[in-house]
């Protein structure tokens, strides 16, 4: 039976799509529940991995594993935006498993569920501006805009007017206050997905600067990673998917200053090459078995030697 918290997803194909080599460095710059790490150590007795979490309550809960693997294991409380400062050798895979943990989402004093109440929090970390403080001081401008662009909500403006009018009464610090301030403007069936969803998912990526993360730790892989290494990404929404996918675009496309002096071999370096075209999907099973799966989305690539 397995006991871990959190149920990795899409393990298999992550697995395969780093290639791991005998004596190489990986690094899991979202260790959560360290099921990536483990897979990755217990696929080659002779592998390292260097493991990063924003959250010192996954970092705490990864030291049995630290002894359990020692010395091959290194787990460090950080950003993995901040990979480049974070990892001071060249590493032959980065594996990005981008979101929150189970962990994080099923603790209601995380503050992340409007299912059970807790703190209005949403912090990954334990630092920076909570849910709440954003709630009670951003205008209603710039509350809409957050829930427009991160939660994708047409109904932005009138839940942004809900809060600003309720909070006038008494500032929000729970996360049942603010779903039921959302429930009441935006009423939902039963067996509808809850109205008050995109409201969260919008004030958890803001809150974390999740997408700016990524973007952060993309390029932080790119510098790291050693020629032939591999970069691995799993994304659970179209945001996230869209800013890896833009990422290996740019950084996979043919040079655009062509030198007609210079070889086309030459002239088509590119930091990274594509694993594989399309990106991977859970499968039935998979989704059966662990439904939180159902949206993610695997993207590869290779590192490639760039000759100038
Ligand atoms: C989806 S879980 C990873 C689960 C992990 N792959 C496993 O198999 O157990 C995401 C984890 O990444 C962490 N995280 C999210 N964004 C981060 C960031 N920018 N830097 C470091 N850790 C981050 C979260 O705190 C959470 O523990």
């Amino acid at each position: 039976m397995n006991k871990r918290p959190h149920i990795p997803v899409l393990l298999n194909e992550v697995i395969q799509s780093l290639h791991i080599k005998k004596g190489g460095i990986y690094v899991d710059g979202t260790f959560g529940a360290g099921g990536y790490t483990q897979a990755i150590l217990d696929a080659e007795p002779t592998v390292r991995v260097i493991a990063i979490d924003r959250d010192e309550t996954a970092i705490a809960a990864g030291q049995d594993l630290v002894k359990k693997y020692a010395p091959r294991l290194t787990l460090l409380n950080g950003q993995f935006g901040d990979m480049e400062k974070l990892v001071s050798e060249q590493v032959d895979g980065v594996v990005l498993d981008i979101g929150v943990s189970s962990m994080q989402i099923d603790r209601p004093e995380r503050g992340f569920s409007f299912q059970k109440d807790g703190p209005l929090d949403m912090r990954m970390g334990q630092s920076g501006q909570t849910a709440a403080d954003i709630v009670n001081s951003f205008d209603e401008e710039q509350l809409a805009d957050i829930i427009y662009q991160y939660g994708e909500e047409r109904f932005s403006r009138k839940i942004a007017k809900a809060i600003t009018q309720a909070r006038q009464i008494k500032p929000f610090e729970t996360t049942m206050e603010l779903a039921n301030v959302i429930h009441k403007v935006m009423p939902h069936k039963a067996g509808d997905i809850d109205s008050a969803t995109r409201t969260f998912q919008a004030l958890r990526i803001f809150v974390n600067d999740e997408l700016g993360e990524l973007e952060r730790g993309l390029k932080g892989a790119e510098k790291i990673l050693k020629n032939d290494g591999i970069l691995s990404v799993v994304t659970f929404h179209s945001l996230e998917d869209r800013i890896v996918k833009n990422f290996l675009q740019n950084a996979t496309a043919p040079n655009q200053h062509i030198n007609k002096y210079k070889p086309t071999t030459e002239q088509q370096n590119t930091p990274f090459k594509l694993a594989f075209k399309k990106p991977l999907s859970a499968s039935e099973d998979e989704i059966k078995k662990n439904p939180r799966s159902r949206s993610a989305h695997l993207r590869s690539a290779i590192r490639q030697r760039q000759v100038k």
